[in-house]
């Protein structure tokens, strides 16, 4: 088949790990027939040094045109001053509300090997296979903000429909899987909860075969450490979910394992890995390439359909979490660039047995 990739490199880390997702998506285009093209586009404090816009009118045009998209990650200290006018994260959050991209599907699988490194006791991690669906275009990240000399506000607004289309997603997914969905809010203390909690006990009815339960996301952030294999799906708000995903990484040895879809929208997925763009270890090959790669399958499947392709390369990052060198953050030695063609090595190894 043919696909048009749109590739954002973006900052720090960002363009290491792109172009290790780039590395392989080309590898399975050979190795399976297909003819895929790479546009790389700026995005981010990039596009802000070079166009003074974090997400400039040539990127958008391409993501518009885009099969899909694979992003590195963006921002960093020297566009972090507080005060300053425009931000690098402005520009994927403009990205995500112009491809409405609503659904945030951020996996958690753990590989033994790696999961040894986890900070928890093995018998807590045993058995742990959940997915967060976290909203993406709507809530605190997109209400009004203002800003004075005295004070600031950040406004937190949901929509019926914006809750319901996510939380409907969130059951579909977990008719695919063990039939659990986890709503996480503060329904204790906010009205967007209290919403929240009503709409998602309402589609719950047009799910009979799926169990529904609420948690509050305090004692659910606990309940991820204490017992994550309890969990299914966890479907939640666009803040609860950027908070809970980055804690529930550690379950899984490093935040540079997981991968994330962005999806719904009537165009592209975007596809990234979940971290950020790491500037105390950038420019160094030190990058753990494993979550932008597992993207990169993810893409595969969810926007080209390609499932044998997607599970080549899921089977080939198993196949390095098990045998090859890792990089230092899951305690090994090993490059960025090393461990990109492991999985490559992999894949090909793989299809040469075949
Ligand atoms: P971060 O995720 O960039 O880094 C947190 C820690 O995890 C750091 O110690 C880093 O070295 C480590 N880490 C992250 N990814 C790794 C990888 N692939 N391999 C090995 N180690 C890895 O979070 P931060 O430091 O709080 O944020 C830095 C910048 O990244 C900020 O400007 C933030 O806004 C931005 N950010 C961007 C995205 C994105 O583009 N999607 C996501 C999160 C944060
Ligand atoms: C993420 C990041 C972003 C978010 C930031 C950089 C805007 O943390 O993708 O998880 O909060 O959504
Ligand atoms: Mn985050």
């Amino acid at each position: 088949m043919k696909a048009s990739i749109v590739v954002l490199p973006g900052d720090g880390i960002g363009p290491e790990v792109a172009s290790a997702g780039v590395a392989v998506l080309r590898q399975i285009a050979t190795r399976f027939g297909h003819e895929f093209t790479f546009a790389e586009h700026a995005i981010g404090g990039d596009a802000i040094d070079r166009f003074g816009d974090p997400l400039p009118p040539q990127t958008r045009e391409a993501l518009l045109a885009a099969d899909a998209v694979l992003l590195g990650a963006v921002g960093g200290p020297k566009w972090s001053d507080p005060n300053a006018p425009v931000r690098p994260e402005q520009g994927l959050l403009a990205m995500r509300k112009l491809l409405g991209v609503f659904a945030n599907v951020r996996p958690l699988k753990l590989h033994p090997r790696t999961a040894a490194l986890s900070p928890l006791k093995p018998e807590r991690t045993k058995g742990v296979d959940l997915v967060f669906i976290r909203e993406l275009t709507g809530g605190i990240y997109f209400g009004a903000k203002t800003r004075s000399e005295h004070d600031a506000t950040d406004e937190c607004r949901y929509s019926v429909e914006e809750i319901e289309r996510v939380v409907r997603h969130a059951f579909a997914l977990a008719r695919t899987r063990r039939r659990k969905v986890t709503s996480v809010d503060k329904a204790n203390v906010l009205e967007t909860s209290r919403l929240w909690r009503s709409v998602a006990t309402r589609v719950a009815a047009d799910f009979p075969d799926v169990a529904l339960e609420h948690q509050l996301v305090d004692s659910m952030a606990m309940h991820l450490l204490t017992r994550p294999a309890d969990y299914d799906v966890i479907v939640t708000e666009n803040m609860f979910g950027d908070i809970l995903t980055d804690e529930a990484s550690v379950l899984a040895g490093s935040l540079g394992l997981s991968p994330s879809a962005s999806i719904g929208g009537p165009g592209a997925g975007v596809y990234e890995p979940i971290h950020g763009s790491a500037p105390d270890i950038a420019g160094q090959s030190l990058a753990n390439p494993l979550g932008t790669i597992l993207s990169a399958a993810m893409l595969l499947r969810h926007s080209l359909g390609l499932t044998e392709e997607a599970a080549a390369v899921e089977a080939a990052v198993d196949h390095v979490l098990e045998h090859a060198d890792l990089t230092r953050d899951l305690g090994g030695t090993a490059t960025t660039h090393a461990v990109t063609r492991a999985v490559i090595e992999a894949c090909n190894a793989k299809a040469e047995a075949a």
